[in-house]
Parts: C-alpha cells; structure tokens; sequence
C-alpha cells in the first residue's frame, strides 16, 4: 500500500537519511525503534512533506511520487493521505479540543462545519473524551492532550497514521491510557508507523518492527524475531540496554 524507496536527508553536512526504504502494507502496525540521532523523526517527517527529502520515491498505491521534486498538487494528495500525532501534541491552546479536531476538516478538508462537528464528536468518543469537547488543552493532562491529537489524526480518516514517539513526552502514570487508545484504533485496522520506545506495545501490537540506527534500517522482521532472535550486533546492542534483562525469556 505505501512503499517509501531510497530516502536520502542531509542537514547540511551530515547525512541524516542514507537510503531508506520501508513497505508497509493496508493494516499493518509498523514500529521504528532506535537510539535518538538516527533519523526516526525525519523519516516521517520526510514521509509526510513537513521537510524535503534530497531524493526518494513513495508509493501510495497508484500514486507514485518523487520525495524532492513533488508538486504542490501531489504533496497535498499525499498528505491527504496521512496523518501525523506529534510527541509534544501541537494542539491549538487557544481552540477547545473539539475545535482542535474539526479545524483540519473544515478548512483542510472543505467538509461543511456540522459535518466536521459530527465527526470530530466521534472521533473525540473513540479515543475516550466525550466528555472533554469542550475543553481547552490547558485544562486536559497530557495523556488527555495526546488522545485529542490521536482523535485529530483519526477524525481525517487517513491511509496510514504516523506517530512520533507519541508517549515520551507523558508522565509515566499517563503513559498507559495513550497506549491503550492506540492499540484501540490498531485494532480498527488502522495502518499506522509508530515510532516510539514503548518495547511493550511493539510487541504486543506491531506485526513489523524495524531496527534504525544511523540513518540505515539495520534490521527489520517480526515482532517475535527482532526482539528474541536479533541478527544485527547493533540490534542485540540497542536491545540490551532497552530491554529488561531476563526480557528475552519471557517473550
Ligand atoms: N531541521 C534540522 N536541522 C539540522 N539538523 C537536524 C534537523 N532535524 C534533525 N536534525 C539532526 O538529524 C539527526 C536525526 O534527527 P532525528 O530525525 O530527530 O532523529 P531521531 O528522531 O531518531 O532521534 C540529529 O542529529 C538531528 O540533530
Ligand atoms: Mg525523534
């Protein structure tokens, strides 16, 4: 459904990305685990247009579009496409939570303001905060805040949904509800790439886990595979320090 070939990202100097590619197929949970610095981030944000690739290809089921030269008219087909849960949320403080899930709908999407309504109450249902539409991000927890930036994405009814590392910026104790809402739309069969360190989810949600490291997927495969059979001496390395000791036993 969506390939992503050869992705190439300098910032200046330094090559950030150095021939990425990644298949993802309609349903799939894909998870991108690896250390900080190895470009996790910018693959996405490469994915969906909100930085320029230096080369690389995606295709999107009959679409097929170059990462770098893209017109305005392709990139707003892809991003029509996808859409993106962000670590630090990026509401609107000044907008309810409702309003932060309509307002790409009807100024994005063109979609009249009582349908938006309709959809947005719905989505905001889905991820558990009915009762909070009319709330502003100030007055939600952090887990509150992520669920409406979930229902945000999931209200656009996108292809595929990317999340970067949605929970690393919740306390601990919030990490939880955040999870399980995700888990909830994975079972929806929702196509998601969920980059996050969250090794409890890839596990037990994932059918894909990918292994980045430098700007290379060092190692990619099954669930089950990576964590219990890792091939990659980066793999195991990265493994070791993330996962508790006797992990590997009760897989
Ligand atoms: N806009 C940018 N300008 C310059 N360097 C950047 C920019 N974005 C990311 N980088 C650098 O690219 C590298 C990879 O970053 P990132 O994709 O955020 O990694 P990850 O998400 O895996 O932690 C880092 O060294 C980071 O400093
Ligand atoms: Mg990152």
């Amino acid at each position: 459904m969506l390939e992503i070939s050869k992705i190439h990202k300098s910032f200046g100097k330094s090559e950030i990305l150095k021939g990425v590619t990644i298949k993802i197929d309609k349903g799939d949970v894909v998870v991108i685990l690896g250390p900080s610095g190895s470009g996790k981030t910018t693959l996405l944000r490469c994915i969906n247009f909100l930085e320029k690739a230096d080369a690389g290809e995606a295709h999107f089921g009959e679409m097929r579009v170059n990462l770098n030269t893209a017109s305005k008219k392709e990139i707003q087909a892809i991003r029509k496409k996808t859409a993106f849960v962000f670590q630090n949320y990026n509401l609107f403080n000044n907008k309810t939570a409702l309003e932060n899930v309509t307002e790409g709908l009807i100024i994005g999407r063109k979609i009249p303001k009582a349908e938006a309504i309709k959809i947005g109450k719905k989505a905001l249902d889905k991820v558990g905060l009915r009762e909070k539409y009319d709330s502003y991000p100030s007055q939600l927890s952090g887990g509150q805040q992520q669920r409406v930036g979930i229902a945000r994405a999931v209200a656009l009814n996108p292809d595929i949904i990317l999340f970067d590392e949605p929970t690393s910026a919740l306390d601990p104790e919030l990490v939880g509800e955040v999870l399980a809402v995700m888990k909830n739309i994975a079972k929806d069969g929702t196509t998601m790439l969920v980059v996050t360190h969250e090794m409890s989810f890839a596990k037990d949600v994932a059918n894909k886990v990918v292994f980045m490291d430098g700007g290379v997927i060092v190692e990619e495969g099954a669930p089950k595979d990576i964590f219990s059979n890792p091939k990659e001496e980066r793999t195991k390395q990265f493994l070791r320090r993330v996962l508790p000791e006797d992990y590997i036993y009760y897989i």
